[in-house]
């Protein structure tokens, strides 16, 4: 049986529009909903002090939350085929082991804890770096559109299953798709030393990041596909393209990785701060072939 769409839930606002989200993308997919809960004992229970009745008071939470859930999903596809799951352990980590049977892991941006101004919560983060399936990470004040599925690209073999999963998106959704490719120079030598952006430049720049569609477009003619290229860091061009889009997904790392970092600095960048839901799509590791930094 096909893996299903799995989704994080923990309560709060964020977590309802990721059920939302994931509640369609499995219709969309004709998959079944997994709606996952975490609990995590182990603080509590290690703890010098013992609240009575706490382990009790987080396991019906739990149970809540995954009604709450499964709730949600339902007023929006009443047939829709949905199963619970409360687990045990740290959330990052169950969700994270979850992905290696799912189609797609869902969760919010945000989730009932942290302090006030942080942008992403620790589990967010955690899975967007650790997943085996494709993470979508949804926050309660977008304006769901159709307008276009944005993808970033900078070139490296590392976007190539980002670009699948962006082109299948937007044939699903009936939008088109554009790839996006922010670029400058280093800032060490950007002031003066170089003509930034003559023609040439620029149309040997527009060939290669076509050349990078070319066989995407040969799978999916019927999805209307173009490249912009656009002179800033690559974090401002796709959160500014990410204002009118659907989705925007990124690969897990970028050329620029370096070694040991789970998610390239693009990829965290657009989680913190794009308009829309983010999908972090990951390459698969034993294909990982990195372009080492140049010193
Ligand atoms: N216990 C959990 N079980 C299942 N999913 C969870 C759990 N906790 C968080 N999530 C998922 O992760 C999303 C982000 O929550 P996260 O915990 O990362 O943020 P936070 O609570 O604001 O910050 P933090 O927990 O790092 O202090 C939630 O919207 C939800 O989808
Ligand atoms: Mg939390």
């Amino acid at each position: 049986m096909a893996n299903p769409i799995v989704v994080g839930a923990d309560g709060s606002p964020s977590a309802a529009a990721a059920v939302e989200w994931a509640a369609d993308e499995a219709v969309r997919k004709e998959l079944p909903l997994k709606v996952v809960h975490a609990v995590y004992h182990l603080p509590y229970v290690g703890a010098t002090y013992v609240v009575p009745g706490l382990e009790d008071a987080l396991t019906r939470a739990g149970r809540r939350f995954l009604e709450e859930a499964e709730r949600l999903a339902w007023a929006r596809h009443p047939d829709m085929d949905t199963s619970v799951a409360l687990l045990d352990g740290p959330p990052g980590r169950v969700l994270a082991a979850q992905s290696a049977q799912a189609s797609e892991l869902v969760v919010g941006g945000r989730g009932r804890g942290g302090f006030v101004g942080m942008l992403l919560g620790s589990v967010s983060a955690h899975v967007a770096g650790h997943a085996a399936a494709p993470v979508v990470v949804v926050r309660p004040d977008y304006t769901p559109m159709r307008a276009e599925v944005v993808v970033g690209i900078d070139g490296s073999a590392e976007c190539e299953p980002a670009l699948g999963y962006a082109f299948e998106q937007a044939r699903l959704l009936g939008c088109p798709l554009r790839a996006v490719y922010g670029w400058q120079l280093p800032s060490e030598i950007s002031s003066g030393w170089f003509v930034r952006d003559s023609e040439d430049v620029q149309r040997m720049r527009d060939r290669l990041v076509m050349g990078a569609l070319a066989t995407w477009r040969a799978t999916y003619p019927d999805v209307p596909a173009d490249v912009k290229v656009i002179h800033d860091h690559p974090v401002t061009a796709l959160v500014e393209a990410s204002r009118d889009a659907a989705l925007l997904v990124v690969g897990s790392r970028g050329r620029g990785a370096v070694g040991s970092a789970v998610l390239g600095s693009v990829s965290r960048g657009v989680l913190h701060h794009a308009r829309c839901p983010v999908a972090v799509v990951r390459h698969p590791p034993a294909a990982d072939t990195t372009t080492p930094a140049v010193h």
